[in-house]
């Protein structure tokens, strides 16, 4: 497994490669990467992974400084999947003196994660605007779980022509549901119990939507009741979206829902969702 941190060195040792598969991830990897990484083998053959966080996508007040890291445990659980390249750049060798370019898609910042969290998809689409530029993938492989992220970069890739497919996977979840994700592990052992509320909320949801109830409102609504029923969970958003426009649902239509959450389990900001 080869580990290079610079653009000019990843460009040197991809040239022996023809089709590639990309995983982007800000590494403390877990189930849900390297799900990602063995489809990106089987399809692609050869695998890249990156692993940066990216402080471009984090808030002034967000978890940028404290993101876990583990660099060493991420490149051992590569090289035993077999990952073949790994780029893992300092900040300064993305974002050197006299960067000036971002990528912004202003109808993402309305609605759902860019709402609450202003110019994130900015930081998110430059980036990895930037990693297929840089990685030149066949493919690149995202997880379901951060549903806007995956609409943005498909909309990038198809508004910019970038030849890069993206693929979406689902969601990895631990035995009792709540979504695998790098951020639990800040989680006390009460609020890691609490946390399966998100998924009973959107599965209640979905058991009224596939019995045949298809106003946003009754669906939104149960979601905040089995919610209220978790002292330790403080919703941010319990959402029925149109799945391409992300826009609230009145009525679920032939197109299903994005059924999403955003809940504050402490001061963890949790989100999960089901396509339905
Ligand atoms: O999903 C993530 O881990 C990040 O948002 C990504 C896609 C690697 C960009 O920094």
């Amino acid at each position: 497994m080869n580990v290079i941190t610079t653009v000019d060195g990843f460009r040197h040792a991809r040239a022996s490669f023809d089709q590639i598969g990309l995983v982007p991830t800000m590494g403390y990897l877990h189930a849900g990467h390297l799900s990602l990484v063995r489809q990106a083998r089987q399809e692609c053959g050869a695998v890249a992974v990156s692993i940066f966080v990216n402080p471009t996508q984090f808030a002034p007040h967000e978890d940028f400084t404290r993101y876990p890291r583990d660099l060493e445990r991420d490149l051992q659980m590569l090289a035993d999947e077999g990952v073949d390249l790994v780029f893992t750049p300092e900040v300064s060798e993305m974002y050197p003196g006299g960067f000036g370019t971002a990528v912004v898609l202003p109808a993402a910042d309305e609605v759902l994660e860019g709402a609450a969290r202003p110019d994130h998809f900015r930081g998110v689409a430059t980036v990895v605007c930037k990693l297929l530029n840089i990685v030149q993938p066949t493919k690149a492989y995202f997880g379901q779980k951060d549903a806007q992220q995956t609409v943005v970069v498909c909309q990038m890739v198809r508004d910019l022509n970038m030849l890069t497919q993206i693929v979406i996977a689902p969601t990895v979840r631990e035995a009792d549901g709540l979504a695998m994700s790098s951020r639990n592990s800040y989680l006390t052992p009460e609020q890691r119990a609490a946390a399966t509320v998100l998924y009973r909320a959107l599965t209640a949801a979905r058991e009224l939507l596939t019995s045949g109830e298809r106003r946003g409102d009754v669906l939104r609504q149960i979601m905040a009741e089995v919610l209220a029923r978790e002292p330790l969970a403080r919703p941010e958003y319990a959402s029925v979206a149109d799945p391409l426009t992300l826009r609230e649902l009145t009525e679920v239509g032939p197109r299903g829902a994005l059924i999403s959450l955003a809940v504050r389990v402490g001061a963890v900001r949790l989100i999960d969702n089901l396509l339905v």
